[in-house]
């Protein structure tokens, strides 16, 4: 029996006959600023789907655990059932968004190495930025769980790096979720336009959510231009 087990702003999660699995379904609503913000960005859940779909395959390759069992229909995918942890992930190469804005540098500086930022996943309280010491005190998860996270969320940011460089694409920065499965961590949730930040390499174009939170125009554009980068399919 299918029932629906959560409905979140981007995505629905679907109990299955199997107890450790659940079914994503992948809409095509979007928000920003909290849920401030609301609109739809035409077939983003079927674009999504097949780019989270590849990009999970890659970083298995890449001796990555993660969630996806596979890719059932053009909107759905079947995963690993996971106890989330509250913590959300977000790794930066290049300055931009919260960062820049937070400690006053323009949109696009360089860093001489990538930065990790651990946040709360809080809706009410707005994802607030939080640390080892808060995540202890909170008991969001255990000091070896968030040194697991860190360590993944950096190989990640290797080898989605130097995928996305041979696409003629830059990697600014994502945020990646991670859950428990037999008390193991492993990655959740989703890696698409929704959630990273992508640059063209040659011209600057920002091909990700931000046109849909800056009024930026072309958004299906560019959403499709990053699932034909990487995989050929022009949809
Ligand atoms: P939000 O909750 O931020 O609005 P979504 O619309 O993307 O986000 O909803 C998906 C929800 O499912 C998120 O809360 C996410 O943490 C959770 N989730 C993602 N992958 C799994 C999984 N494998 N098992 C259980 N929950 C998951
Ligand atoms: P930020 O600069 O707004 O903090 O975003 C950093 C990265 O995290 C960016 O690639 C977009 C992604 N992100 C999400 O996936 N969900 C969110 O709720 C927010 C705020 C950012």
């Amino acid at each position: 029996m299918k029932t629906m087990l959560y409905e979140g702003k981007a995505k629905q999660m679907f109990t299955t006959d199997n107890e450790n699995e659940l079914l994503v379904y992948f809409k095509d609503d979007a928000t920003a600023f909290n849920g401030e913000k609301k609109g739809t960005i035409q077939s983003k859940g079927v674009i999504n789907n097949k780019i989270a779909t590849f990009f999970f395959n890659l970083l298995a390759e890449n001796g990555i655990p993660h969630h996806l069992i596979r890719r059932v229909s053009d909107r759905e995918m079947l995963v690993k059932k996971l106890n989330i942890l509250k913590v959300e992930v977000v790794v930066r190469n290049i300055a931009a968004g919260s960062l820049a804005k937070r400690i006053g540098w323009e949109e696009g500086t360089k860093m001489p190495s990538a930065i990790v930022e651990l946040y709360y996943k809080n809706d009410e309280l707005g994802d607030p930025l939080v640390n080892n010491y808060h995540i202890k005190a909170m008991g969001l998860a255990t000091e070896e769980q968030v040194c697991q996270m860190e360590q993944y969320a950096l190989k990640i940011n290797d080898v989605l790096t130097a995928y996305l460089k041979t696409k003629k694409l830059a990697l600014i920065d994502f945020k990646l979720e991670f859950g428990l499965y037999n008390g193991e961590v492993i990655l959740g949730d989703e890696i698409s336009p929704d959630t990273c930040r992508f640059w063209d390499t040659e011209t600057g174009e920002k091909l990700d959510k931000d046109r849909f939170r800056r009024d930026l125009g072309n958004v299906e554009e560019a959403y499709k231009e990053i699932l034909k980068r990487l995989t050929g399919e022009a949809i």
